[in-house]
C-alpha cells in the first residue's frame, strides 16, 4: 500500500528500485573494470526521480498495485538515464567532471571505459523490460515507449540539438522543443510505462502524459534555473556550467525570474491534468511539486 506521506514514499521507492538494481546487476569477477564502472554510475546518489515517477504513475491507476511488478521498469528507467548522465559528461559533449558530488565516470575511469558503461547501460535497459512478468503485448508496448522517449526522436535527438545550439541564439520555441526532448521525452516514457503496467485505459493515459510533459518541461526548467541559484556542493555538479559553455536555457533566454515563472505554470498545468483522478493521484501531484521546489 502507498505511503501518504510524500518523503517516505520517494524514499521507499528508492529503496525498491536500489535494491532490484543491485541484486540483479552484481559486482562480479571482471578483469575489466566495465561493470564497476557501470555499477559506479548506478550507484552514485542519484535522486532517482524516473522510477519514483513510475511508481506513483502506477499507484495512480491501480491503487493497490503491488510495487514489484514495477521494480524492473524503475530499472530499465534509472539505467537508460545514467547511460545518458554518462555520455552527457563526456568531453566531447558537456565535459563535467564533477556529478552526483563524485567524478564523473570518465574522470574516475577513463573516456573508453565510460562511452562503454554508457553503452551497457543502455542495453541493461531493455534486458530488465524484458524481465518483468507481464503479458507479451505489454512488454512491446513498454519496450516501444522507452525507445521512443530515450531514442532518436526523444532523448538523444534532444542532446543533438543540445550540442547543436551551443554559442547559438535560439528562439523560446527552439528551446522549449529542446527541453522536451532532451529531459522530458523521457520523464513522459516513465509515467506512461507505470501506468501501462498497471493497465491504464487510453484516456488515463493521456491525461497523465498531459501531466507528464508539463512536469517534464517543468524538470529541465528547474535544471537551467538551479545552474544559476544553487551552488557546487548543494548540486553535485558544477554551478555554473551552462553559462561557462554558452549553453541557451531558460535562465539565459528569459531572465530568473520569468523562468521561475514558466516552471510554476507548468506546475499548474500538471496539476490541472490530473483532474478527474482522486487521491490516488497524490503522489504524481506531490512530485510535481517536488520537481519544481527541488534544490539540486
Ligand atoms: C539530470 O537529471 C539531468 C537532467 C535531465 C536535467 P537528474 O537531476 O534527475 O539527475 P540525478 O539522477 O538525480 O543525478
Ligand atoms: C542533460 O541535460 C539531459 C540529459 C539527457 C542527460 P544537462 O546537460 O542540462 O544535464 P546536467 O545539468 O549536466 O545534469
Ligand atoms: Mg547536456
Ligand atoms: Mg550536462
Ligand atoms: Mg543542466
Amino acid at each position: 500500500m502507498p505511503v501518504k506521506n510524500f518523503a517516505d514514499f520517494a524514499q521507499n521507492c528508492r529503496q525498491h528500485v536500489d535494491q532490484y538494481l543491485d541484486v540483479s546487476f552484481p559486482e562480479n569477477l571482471d578483469p575489466t573494470q566495465l561493470r564497476s564502472a557501470m555499477r559506479y554510475s548506478l550507484f552514485n546518489g542519484g535522486k532517482r526521480v524516473r522510477p519514483i515517477l513510475a511508481y506513483a504513475s502506477a499507484l495512480a491507476i491501480n491503487p493497490e498495485q503491488n510495487l514489484r511488478l514495477i521494480d524492473p521498469i524503475a530499472a530499465a528507467l534509472e539505467s537508460l538515464h545514467s547511460y545518458s548522465l554518462v555520455h552527457d559528461d563526456l568531453p566531447a559533449m558537456d565535459d563535467d567532471d564533477l556529478r552526483r558530488g563524485k567524478p564523473t565516470c570518465h574522470i574516475a575511469y577513463n573516456e573508453a571505459t565510460a562511452i562503454l558503461a554508457g553503452d551497457g547501460l543502455q542495453t541493461l535497459a531493455f534486458d530488465y523490460l524484458s524481465r518483468t512478468d507481464l503479458p507479451p503485448d505489454i512488454q512491446m508496448e513498454l519496450v516501444k515507449t522507452l525507445v521512443a522517449g530515450s531514442g532518436v526522436d526523444g532523448m538523444v535527438l534532444g542532446q543533438a540539438i543540445d550540442l547543436s545550439a551551443v554559442n547559438q541564439q535560439l528562439t523560446l520555441e527552439q528551446l522549449e522543443n529542446m527541453h522536451r526532448h532532451k529531459t522530458g521525452a523521457l520523464i513522459r516514457a516513465s509515467v506512461r510505462m507505470g501506468a501501462i503496467a498497471a493497465g491504464a485505459n487510453k484516456e488515463q493515459l493521456n491525461k497523465l502524459d498531459n501531466y507528464a510533459a508539463a512536469i517534464g518541461l517543468a524538470f529541465q526548467v528547474q535544471d537551467d534555473i538551479l545552474d544559476v541559484t544553487s551552488d557546487t556542493a548543494t548540486l553535485g555538479k558544477q554551478q555554473g556550467a551552462d553559462i561557462a559553455h554558452n549553453k541557451p536555457t531558460y535562465v539565459s533566454l528569459l531572465g530568473l525570474e520569468a523562468a521561475q515563472e514558466k516552471a510554476q505554470s507548468l506546475y499548474k498545468d500538471a496539476i490541472n491534468s490530473l483532474n478527474g483522478f482522486d487521491d490516488s493521484a497524490d503522489h504524481l501531484r506531490q512530485l510535481a511539486a517536488y520537481i519544481v521546489e527541488r534544490v539540486y
